[in-house]
């Protein structure tokens, strides 16, 4: 066996054993069963986010669409040179090779997606290598570790362009979100940038049914997540014995995504070395998504160490896409 493949099985392994240890964490909290939604995001995970992206209840990706198609030479145009754009979360990238070829217009970029999704990332790779003058190099890593990579390699005099889009931000639960844009800001320098593309706050009924469509593409991307815990982690869920479900928290300001346990059910997660007892209509939560107020993105750049250049609002569904510079 080669050195490459060994490093490559351990790598494996060690991220199943992180799968497994989280898994168990969100399942055994006391009140509220959980799973992180970054592992919403496997292979099949990432090919129903893009299905649930076309849905014409799911408005906010063709909102960000139209602010970058719009926008995009206006936002380039005000950054200073050179710049190197990192991507946190970049999925496939398809709104991102609008700024891309803008930016294309006058220097030659390095364009660093930073995703967790290997099979999110061959598609970017795929669909962006036309791009002239730009050179795409990706790290399959987490957000801020990725940053922290992309900061590390700069050239002294380049600056950096974050762009975090698809409202990706308001997955962070409460404070949460701002300590990570807080820790983001501490990987920065004065006069980097940030583009952050958020969710506005808009009739629940129309947020509720952007996150439970009726061909009921979001319910399988959500049970998915238990599908993948079956395939990696060996566990039985019985997935017709779970349903999706989306709320919105008044108080958070957040839609909700939990799965719904249809009985009393035990569940076994051999690699995590748990059982799992689910009352009847008991819970996992799984995502979030706050919906933010216009005053709430200012006051949240000032209190993580940038300043709100400008704002582009998408007025038809409710979207911003925020230029934040780092003080
Ligand atoms: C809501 S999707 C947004 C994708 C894309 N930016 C867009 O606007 O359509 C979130 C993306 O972030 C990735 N992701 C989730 N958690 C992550 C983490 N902790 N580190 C890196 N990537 C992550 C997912 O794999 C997914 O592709």
């Amino acid at each position: 066996m080669s050195k490459t493949s060994t490093q490559a099985q351990i790598t494996r392994a060690s991220l199943v054993r992180q799968f497994a240890l989280e898994v168990s964490g969100g399942l055994t909290k006391p009140w509220q069963k959980e799973l992180p939604s970054k592992y919403l995001y496997d292979p099949v995970g990432s090919a129903l986010f893009e299905v649930i992206c076309a849905l014409p209840e799911y408005g906010l990706t063709r909102a960000e669409e139209r602010l970058l198609q719009l926008h995009a030479r206006e936002i380039v145009d005000q950054l200073p040179r050179p710049v190197v754009v990192a991507e946190l979360g970049s999925g496939t990238g398809r709104k991102t090779r609008l700024l891309l070829e803008a930016l294309a217009r006058w220097q030659s970029t390095w364009y660093h997606p930073i995703e967790i999704s290997p099979a999110a990332l061959a598609v970017l790779r795929r669909e962006l290598r036309d791009i002239n003058s730009i050179s795409i190099v990706g790290f399959e890593r987490e957000y801020l570790d990725g940053l922290r990579e992309v900061a590390a390699r700069r050239a002294p005099g380049e600056h950096l362009l974050v762009l975090f889009l698809g409202s990706t931000i308001g997955n962070f639960d409460g404070a949460a979100g701002s300590d990570f844009l807080r820790q983001l800001r501490q990987i920065l320098q004065p006069g980097d940038s940030l583009l952050l593309g958020t969710d506005m706050l808009k009739p629940v009924p129309t947020l509720i049914s952007a996150y439970d469509d009726p061909v009921g593409v979001t319910a399988a991307f959500n049970l998915n997540l238990l599908a993948r815990i079956n395939r990696e982690l060996g566990a039985d869920f019985k997935l017709p014995q779970f349903k999706h479900l989306a709320v919105f928290n008044e108080e958070t300001r957040s839609i909700e995504m939990h799965l719904r346990s249809c009985s009393r059910q035990k569940v076994t997660i051999p690699e995590a070395s748990i059982s799992i007892q689910f009352e009847k209509n008991e819970t996992i939560w799984t995502e979030s998504s706050h919906k933010y107020s216009p005053e709430e993105l200012i006051s949240l750049a000032r209190h993580s160490g940038f300043h709100c250049q400008e704002q582009w609002m998408d007025q038809s569904w409710g979207f911003a896409e925020n230029l934040w510079i780092a003080e």
